[in-house]
């Protein structure tokens, strides 16, 4: 596994995709997982235009940038599988988003005291990015889906959150292993529950 240092720099980007290609020896690669994020606790009283490019460029830019620079590295796994129905095991792109990017849902996770409405949008963002990487990807053989892992006890989700990183972790797997074409373009839960747009 390699680690991007800054998802939203493209030296860095760049540098990770040399690190992966070599490590890789031609083989192409089979899942691409864009897990980085940050939230920050604002309101829509004091959001601010600072605020929302510095979130969104973190949980949106840098997701598009990464899948743009690692593309032609998962097109070689697809190639490689070309026979095989869409799989993390032939080509896949995974953005980590939240339920909290789920309009649909909104009604139902809105809380007053925690508005989080940058982290909000820029996961609702994430969720239309996945769904035209999906759209636009499909034809190349490359599945693209959003993940969200549930509240998990991290910086981000706190002490107080419900589930464990390993819970989460252990559940997102079993997710990954299950993506078929008919998960291509939607948000799942850690939990393989489907959550609507
Ligand atoms: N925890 C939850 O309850 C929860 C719920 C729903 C969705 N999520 C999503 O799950 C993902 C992981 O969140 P988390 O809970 O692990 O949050 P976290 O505890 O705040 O950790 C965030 C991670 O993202 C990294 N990161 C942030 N900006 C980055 C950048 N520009 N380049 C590279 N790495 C960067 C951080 O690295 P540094 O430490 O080096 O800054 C850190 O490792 C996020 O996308 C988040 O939105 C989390």
């Amino acid at each position: 596994m390699f680690v991007l240092t800054d998802a939203t720099n493209p030296d860095s980007i760049k540098k990770a995709v040399k690190n992966v290609e070599e490590h890789l020896e031609g083989a192409g690669l089979n899942l691409l997982l864009n897990n980085a994020g940050i939230m920050s606790h604002v309101n829509l009283d004091n959001v601010d235009s600072e605020d929302m490019i510095n979130v969104f460029k973190t949980n949106v830019v840098g997701p598009m940038q990464v899948s743009q620079a690692f593309y032609p590295l998962l097109k070689e796994s697809a190639d490689a599988r070309s026979q095989e129905p869409l799989s993390c095991k032939k080509a896949a792109v995974v953005n980590i988003s939240s339920v909290l990017g789920s309009i649909e849902r909104t009604s139902v996770t809105y809380d007053p005291a925690k508005q989080v409405v940058s982290y909000r949008i820029s996961k609702a963002a994430l969720n239309m990015l996945t769904k035209c990487q999906a759209e636009g990807y499909r034809t190349d053989g490359i599945l693209c889906t959003a993940v969200h892992p549930g509240w998990v006890k991290t910086d981000m989700g706190t002490e107080g959150a419900l589930l464990t990183t390993e819970q989460s972790a252990n559940g997102i797997l079993k997710v990954l292993g299950s993506l078929t074409e008919k998960e291509n373009g939607i948000l799942m839960a850690w939990d393989g529950k489907v959550i609507p747009w």
